[in-house]
C-alpha cells in the first residue's frame, strides 16, 4: 500500500490507490476501523473510478503522531493526500467518523469537493453523556487493550440479522479493530469528543449529496438522519433495509448500486475534471 508524508513530515498516510478514471472517490473509513472497510467498494468501482481510501491517523500503516488532534486536523491530512495527488475535485463518501470527517471538509475545503456521500453518520457534536463515554473508552484503550473496546463497540455496529447470516462480516470486523492500535483508538476517541456541530453548515452544501442509513442502525437511526438530512438543499436520502451502522460491509450490493446510482446522475450534470 502506497503511503506519503503530510504536514511538513510530521504525518504519513497510507492509502489505498487503485482503479483510473475522470473521477476520483475518496473512502473515509469509520472507527476503529482501517480503510480495508471499504473493500467491496473498492473492488466493485475501480473499474470505473479512481479510487483513493486513506488509513487515517493511527490506523492501519499510518503512522499516529505524537500530539493529540481533532477531526479538522485529519481533514487537512485528507486535502493535503488529494492535492499531493494531483486531484483537483473529487466525491468525498463518508462512513461513521468518515462523514464527520467529511462535513470538516466540506467546511476547510470545499473547492475540493464535487459531491458528498454521507453514511452512517451525522452532524451532531456529541452530548455531555457521550462525551463521557468517549473518555471511558479512550482509558479502557489504553488500559486493557484493543480486544475490550471491540467487546464494547461491536454488540452495537452490525444489524442482529447480519449476525446471523453473515458470520464472517463479524469475523471481518473483529480482526480491523482488534487490530487497531490502543493509542490510536483513545486519539480517535478524544478527537470525536471535541467535534464542532456541523447543522449549522447543512443548508450551504448545495453540492449533490447521498445519504446512506442502515434501517437496523442504533447509532445512526432513520428519523434522526432524515430529519438531519432535510436541511441539506440537495440530497437523496436512502435507507439499506436490514442493514446496521456499518452499511457498506453488511449490504454491499445495494450500497455500491446507490453509489453508481448517485455518481451516474453527479458526473451526468457537471463537468469532468481530473
Ligand atoms: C464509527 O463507526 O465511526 C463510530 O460509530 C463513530 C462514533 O463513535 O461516533
Amino acid at each position: 500500500m502506497p503511503a506519503l508524508k503530510l504536514g511538513n513530515g510530521k504525518i504519513t498516510l497510507s492509502y489505498i490507490d487503485q482503479g483510473e478514471g475522470d473521477i476520483c472517490l475518496v473512502f473515509l473509513h469509520g472507527f476503529p476501523f482501517t480503510a480495508e472497510l471499504w473493500r467491496p467498494q473498492v473492488d466493485a468501482l475501480a473499474h470505473r473510478y479512481r479510487i483513493i481510501a486513506p488509513n487515517l491517523r493511527g490506523f492501519g500503516n499510518s503512522l499516529l503522531p505524537a500530539e493529540p488532534y481533532t477531526l479538522a486536523n485529519l481533514a487537512d491530512d485528507v486535502a493535503e493526500l488529494i492535492a499531493a495527488l494531483g486531484l483537483k475535485k473529487v466525491v468525498i463518501v463518508g462512513l461513521s467518523m468518515g462523514g464527520y470527517v467529511a462535513f470538516e471538509l466540506f467546511r476547510r475545503h470545499q473547492r475540493l469537493v464535487r459531491a458528498l456521500v454521507l453514511a452512517d453518520t451525522k452532524p451532531d457534536p456529541d452530548t455531555e453523556t457521550a462525551r463521557e463515554a468517549r473518555a471511558r473508552l479512550a482509558q479502557l484503550a489504553e488500559s486493557d487493550g484493543s480486544a475490550a473496546v471491540t467487546r464494547e463497540l461491536l454488540p452495537k455496529l452490525l444489524a442482529e440479522r447480519t449476525r446471523t447470516t453473515h458470520p464472517q462480516i463479524e469475523q471481518q470486523l473483529i480482526q480491523m479493530m482488534d487490530a487497531a492500535r490502543p493509542e490510536a483508538i483513545a486519539a480517535a476517541s478524544r478527537a470525536m469528543a471535541e467535534r464542532v456541530d456541523s447543522r449549522p453548515l447543512l443548508p450551504r452544501i448545495t453540492l449533490p449529496v447521498l445519504v446512506i442509513g442502515g434501517s437496523e442502525d442504533s447509532l445512526a437511526p432513520p428519523e434522526p438522519t432524515r430529519a438531519w438530512a432535510r436541511a441539506l438543499p440537495n440530497a437523496i436520502v436512502h435507507f439499506i433495509k436490514g442493514a446496521g451502522h456499518v452499511s457498506n460491509l453488511e449490504r454491499p450490493e445495494e450500497f455500491n448500486h446507490l453509489l453508481s446510482d448517485f455518481l451516474g446522475q453527479v458526473t451526468s450534470r457537471s463537468v469532468r475534471q481530473p
